[in-house]
This record gives structure tokens, C-alpha cells and sequence, in this order.
């Protein structure tokens, strides 16, 4: 790959870690977020584990500054972080609304465009954001996560069509069920009944995922922008 910084929001659990490690283990200067304090209890010196609220634009906007001061902009941007509040429609409070989309679509438009000028300037970046099959075919309960999620599809393609001229390349990840805290709730009938409807017969793991967005990050990505791809072992097909 051509660059060395990459930046991950939601990396202290679930799919966000896994990508965070990946990265540093192949060498990359990592950066990884949450809300919270956390580490990723590895001896890396390249996997930073830093406090941010994506959804608080101040914070954003120091954390860029600290980053630029350590030499450490990211050229790979991973949108990740991302939150569920699932309720039918007709109960949905506006809170349960107000803080999917200001967390997975908002938050997404913060860091991006914090980070995107940088890349401008480079010539180079990679943006790759983790949307989901639930903003692609719909799910009860999920009017808030769904419109967020479809919300990030258009993002993705418009950005893309802005900055392909400055090789940079947009492009969404969407997985069906993984086993991470987010999916722990599924009840085991439920499950079953998830699997049932998944070609390859089981849920992904976090590894399914980050696969491909090292992938999409990498030189022999270089080609593809503007997509959205499913990891959701076939559970959605066109
Ligand atoms: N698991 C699945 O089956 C599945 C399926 C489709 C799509 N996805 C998507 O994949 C992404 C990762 O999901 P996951 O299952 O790994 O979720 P997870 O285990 O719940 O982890 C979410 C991560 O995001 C962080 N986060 C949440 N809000 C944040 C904020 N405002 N600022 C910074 N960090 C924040 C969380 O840390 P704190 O809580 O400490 O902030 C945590 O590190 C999400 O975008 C999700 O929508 C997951």
C-alpha cells in the first residue's frame, strides 16, 4: 500500500478493533476511537487508542490538530462507529432518532470532512465507511439505523463523484449479521432463523469485514469507487 496513517472511529469493540489491529499489525500508524476510555491491550506502539466523540465537532476539530502535530492525518479514513436504538416506528421517541443519525450519519460527515482536505493535498485517501444490509433492504425496528445507513450510500457515491479526480476513492462496506456486542441481543430462536436465511449458513465474524476493507484500502483497490459491497454471506442479493 501507498500510505502509512489510518484513522478508525468505533475501534474499541466489535468490527472497528478488529480493522484497528489488522491495520497495525500490517504496519500502518493506527489511530482508533471511542467514546469512552479503552485499550486495545496489545504491544504495539503504532495502535493509538484515543477518546472522541465523533458526534462533538470542537472535539473533532482538536483531535485533528493533535493528530497534525504527531504527523499522524490519516490517508485511510474508516468510518465505523455506528449505534443502534431499535424501535417500531410508531413508538420511536425522537431521541432514539435524533442520536443514530447524528452518530452514524453526522458522525461520518465530521470526520470526513475534517480529514478530507489533507487527502486534497496529498493526491492520495481512501474513505471507506461500514454502512449495513439494513440501510440496503430495510428492518423492522430500524427506521432510524435504516436511514442512516441508506443515508451513507448516497454520501458515498456523491463524495466519490467530488474527489475521484484527486485519487480518492469512497466506498461503503455493508455486512448482514456479525458477531460483535451490537448482534449479542439475537435471542437463539431468532438467530436460528437469521441463519436459515443465509446462504452460507452462518454469522460473520469481525475478520469477514475487515478483509475487505483492507482490501478497499489498498493499492489493487485503487480502481474501485463509489461502491457499496455486502459481507453478509449472501443474505442480500440483487
Ligand atoms: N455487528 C453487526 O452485525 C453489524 C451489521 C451491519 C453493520 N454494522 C455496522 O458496523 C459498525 C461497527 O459495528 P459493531 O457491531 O462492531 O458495533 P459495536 O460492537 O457496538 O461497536 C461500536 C463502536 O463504535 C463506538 N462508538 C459509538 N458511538 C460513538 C461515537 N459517537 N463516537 C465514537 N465512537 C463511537 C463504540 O464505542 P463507545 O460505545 O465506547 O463509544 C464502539 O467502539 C457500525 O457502524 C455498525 O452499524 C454492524
Amino acid at each position: 500500500m501507498s500510505r502509512e496513517n489510518i484513522f478508525v472511529s468505533g475501534a474499541s469493540r466489535g468490527i472497528g478493533k478488529e480493522i484497528a489491529i489488522n491495520f497495525a499489525k500490517k504496519g500502518f500508524n493506527v489511530v482508533g476511537t471511542s467514546r469512552s476510555d479503552f485499550d486495545f491491550n496489545l504491544d504495539l506502539d503504532n495502535l493509538k487508542p484515543i477518546k472522541l466523540d465523533i458526534t462533538n465537532r470542537d472535539d473533532v476539530h482538536d483531535c485533528f490538530d493533535w493528530l497534525k502535530s504527531k504527523n499522524l492525518l490519516p490517508d485511510i479514513l474508516v468510518n465505523n462507529a455506528g449505534i443502534t436504538s431499535d424501535q417500531l416506528f410508531i413508538r420511536m421517541k425522537d431521541e432514539e432518532w435524533d442520536n443514530v443519525i447524528e452518530t452514524n450519519l453526522t458522525g461520518t460527515f465530521n470526520l470526513s470532512k475534517v480529514f478530507i482536505k489533507n487527502m486534497i493535498k496529498n493526491k492520495f485517501g481512501r474513505i471507506i465507511n461500514i454502512t449495513s444490509i439494513s440501510g440496503l433492504m430495510g428492518n423492522p425496528g430500524q427506521v432510524n439505523y435504516s436511514s442512516s445507513k441508506a443515508a451513507l450510500t448516497g454520501f458515498t457515491k456523491s463524495l466519490a463523484k467530488e474527489v475521484g479526480s484527486r485519487n480518492i476513492t469512497v466506498n461503503s462496506v455493508a455486512p448482514g449479521y456479525i458477531e460483535t456486542d451490537m448482534t449479542s441481543f439475537l435471542e437463539d430462536e431468532t438467530r436460528m432463523n437469521i441463519i436459515k436465511n443465509i446462504p452460507l449458513g452462518r454469522i460473520g465474524k469481525v475478520d469477514d469485514v475487515s478483509e475487505l476493507v483492507m482490501f478497499l484500502a489498498s493499492d489493487e483497490a485503487s480502481y474501485i469507487t463509489g461502491q457499496t459491497i455486502s459481507v453478509d454471506g449472501g443474505l442480500l442479493m440483487y
